[in-house]
């Protein structure tokens, strides 16, 4: 249902017009973006939110999601007082706190489109894994041989191992906590398929991934870039692009992709 149709008896007309027309969902928890001007009303929106089923908690963004962990503050709006939940995509289960560590819905059909290339036997990389959301689906709906998933913060750690365990994929996936730059040299390892979903300074890696990469191995590079042309530029390497998928908005001319492609 369209969020401003919902919200239409609570708001008059100016209001509907500045009111956020979407929010996120992860597990039983919504996510809404506010406009100031709507902060007093705050709370008759999050009620109404909380008539779907489905949630349980309403938290507000507040700020521009920041730092190396990309994290963002997010206020607590109603419903049950709470900011850690269980989020489920396309049959995997996630635990995450929202607030300590960086999770995006929106990229769970994108991450169904990597699953579904892996191929039998191969030894695949996630760099900047996060609590594990690509790790733990190619672990766990492909024949991957194993996957290597590292990540900086230290609380994304904590919730990617409970999310091995909660997902039952302990034995094929092995979790390095530190920065990609030390960590992915010290694994004396070489590898089919690399991840690299830091979309804002994944550049700055690519000399790491391409000491590591098999002849050949796929390359899976996140960008936000305004064109798919921009996005492949964003790259200062000698590559062979194979496919530059658009998946998802980021700000109002641009947009995040993904470069696939292989070292030339
Ligand atoms: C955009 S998030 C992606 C997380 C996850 N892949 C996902 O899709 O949910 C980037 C992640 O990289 C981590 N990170 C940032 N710099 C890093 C570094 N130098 N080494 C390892 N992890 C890093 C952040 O803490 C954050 O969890």
């Amino acid at each position: 249902m369209k969020l401003k149709e919902l919200l239409k008896n609570i708001l008059s007309e100016e209001e509907l017009e500045i009111a956020p027309s979407s929010f996120d969902v992860v597990g039983d928890i919504a996510i809404i973006d506010i406009p100031k001007e709507l902060e007093k009303k705050e709370k008759k929106i999050a009620e109404k939110l909380l008539e779907f089923k489905q949630i349980n908690t309403v938290l507000k963004k507040e700020g521009k999601v920041e730092n190396e962990f990309r994290l963002r503050k997010l206020k607590y709006i109603a419903g049950e007082k709470k900011k850690e939940t269980i989020h489920i995509e396309y049959g995997c289960r996630f635990k995450l706190n929202l607030e300590e560590v960086y999770f995006s819905p929106r990229l769970g059909s994108e991450r169904e489109r990597i699953v579904s290339q892996v191929k039998e036997g191969e030894k695949v990389l996630v760099m900047f894994a996060g609590i594990g959301p690509y790790a733990i689906q190619i672990g766990k709906k492909t024949k991957a041989k194993i996957v290597y998933a590292v990540e900086i913060n230290p609380k994304a750690v904590k919730y990617m191992e409970e999310n091995l365990r909660l997902n039952k994929v302990q034995d094929k996936i092995k979790v390095f906590e530190g920065d990609v730059r030390e960590v992915v040299p010290r694994l004396k390892e070489k590898f089919d398929r690399i991840v690299i979903p830091l979309p804002k300074r994944g550049e700055n890696f690519l000399d790491v991934a391409r000491k590591v990469a098999k002849k050949n191995a796929m390359i899976h590079f996140y960008t936000f870039a305004d064109s798919k042309e921009k996005a492949v530029e964003n790259i200062d390497a000698k590559i062979k692009v194979l496919e530059v998928v658009e998946c998802g908005s980021y700000a109002k001319y641009s947009s995040r992709y993904c470069v696939d492609f292989i070292f030339g």
